[in-house]
């Protein structure tokens, strides 16, 4: 028996991590698609290695799987500068943010992930060093205490989101170059589908990769994840090479149907058609219904629902748009019944 895939997840497993690592791309020429910002990248670096300064703060915006950590690895590779990571949440107190800033090598790419979940009261900490490579520091308490301001390396920040709202504008402000990457299209998910299985040492006919494609909710961390799943099956159940049969009887078994929802997404779908009769409803109240975090369902499984016109975002909730009724087999409330001539 194999597991249903949850193809939403914020984040990989450590399994999956290795994996990932692996598949990821190391160089600009290696990523797939996204052309107006691999374009955009490839000419300020080029500018920023011209120079031999390092290369202005940059903001990636976009839902999870879509190259954000990929890219900024890159750009310090492609910079041929040290790659130092860490997370919005992981940054509790300002001396975290000065024991990180202070050990930088000169030139360093620093990489802020879920950069929207840093505490606000840090945010400040940042101004002054990615604006004058400058960092104050307080030391001692009360009318004895005194700012000594520590010089910083020059260095990029990469600050990565899948919330760019949720960021404050002069933080948002304080970043040079700001990209937002977009859902990949299905030419590009087979290309990269193709470019995994290499790697992986899949065998997979172009029509098997176009099939994993079209059911990867725009994501290639998605369209990696199941491409694995279908290998699985291709290897137990099928001849070990992946073709579009051997894709098809993969995908329907692991419950993914032919737009790429899986069960909970159908699951969140039904909820609102059937419970809430098609909405509006609440984020809360739809949260609470399934079972899941109000942040999930918004950062993470409405992105594609709502690209797709399965659902619609409105001041008094969601609405289940009548795709989404057609999708589960249901009649749209105002559907006329069907006319026999
Ligand atoms: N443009 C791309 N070309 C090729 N592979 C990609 C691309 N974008 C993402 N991937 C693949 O998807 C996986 C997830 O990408 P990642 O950069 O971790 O996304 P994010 O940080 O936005 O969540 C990577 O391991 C990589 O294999
Ligand atoms: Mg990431």
């Amino acid at each position: 028996m194999i597991e249903p895939v949850r193809l939403q997840d914020a984040g990989p497993s450590s399994v999956d991590e290795e994996i990932e690592t692996s598949l990821r791309p190391r160089r600009l020429d290696d990523f797939v698609g996204q052309e107006a910002v691999r374009d955009q990248l490839a000419v300020a670096l080029d500018a920023a290695k011209g120079r031999g300064e390092a290369l202005d703060h940059v903001m990636l915006a976009g839902p999870p799987g879509l190259g954000k950590t990929s890219l900024a690895n890159i750009v310090a590779e492609e910079l041929g500068a040290p790659f130092v990571q860490t997370a919005g949440p992981a940054l509790e107190r300002k001396g975290d943010i000065a024991a990180l800033l202070t050990a930088l090598e000169p030139g360093a790419v620093f990489f802020v992930d879920e950069l929207h979940r840093l505490p606000r009261a840090l945010e400040e900490a940042f101004y002054p060093a990615m604006e004058d490579f400058q960092l104050p520091i307080t030391i001692g308490q009360g009318p004895g205490a005194r700012v000594v301001t520590i010089d910083l390396p020059r260095f990029t920040l990469i600050g990565a989101t899948t919330r760019s709202g949720l960021l404050s504008t002069p933080l948002r402000d304080r970043f040079g170059i700001q990209f937002r990457l977009d859902p990949y299209s299905a030419d590009e998910l087979a290309q990269i589908v193709q470019r995994s299985a290499g790697i992986l040492g899949i065998e997979i006919a172009a029509s098997g990769a176009s099939a994993i494609a079209s059911r990867s909710r725009g994501t290639p961390r998605v369209a990696n994840r199941l491409l694995k799943r279908v290998r699985d099956w291709a290897q137990v159940k099928g001849t070990g090479v992946i073709d579009d049969a051997a894709a098809a009887s993969a995908l329907a078994h692991l419950e993914i149907d032919v737009e790429g929802l899986d069960r909970l997404d159908r699951e969140l779908l039904r909820t609102i058609c059937e419970l809430f009769a098609g909405g509006p409803v609440g984020l809360s109240t739809l949260a609470a219904a399934i079972g899941e975090e109000a942040d999930t369902l918004e950062d993470v499984y409405e992105p594609y629902l709502l690209q797709r016109g399965f659902i619609q975002r409105t001041p008094r909730g969601r609405v289940a748009s009548p795709r989404a009724f057609r999708h589960l087999g249901l009649t749209p409330p105002g559907d006329a019944p069907e006319l026999f001539t």
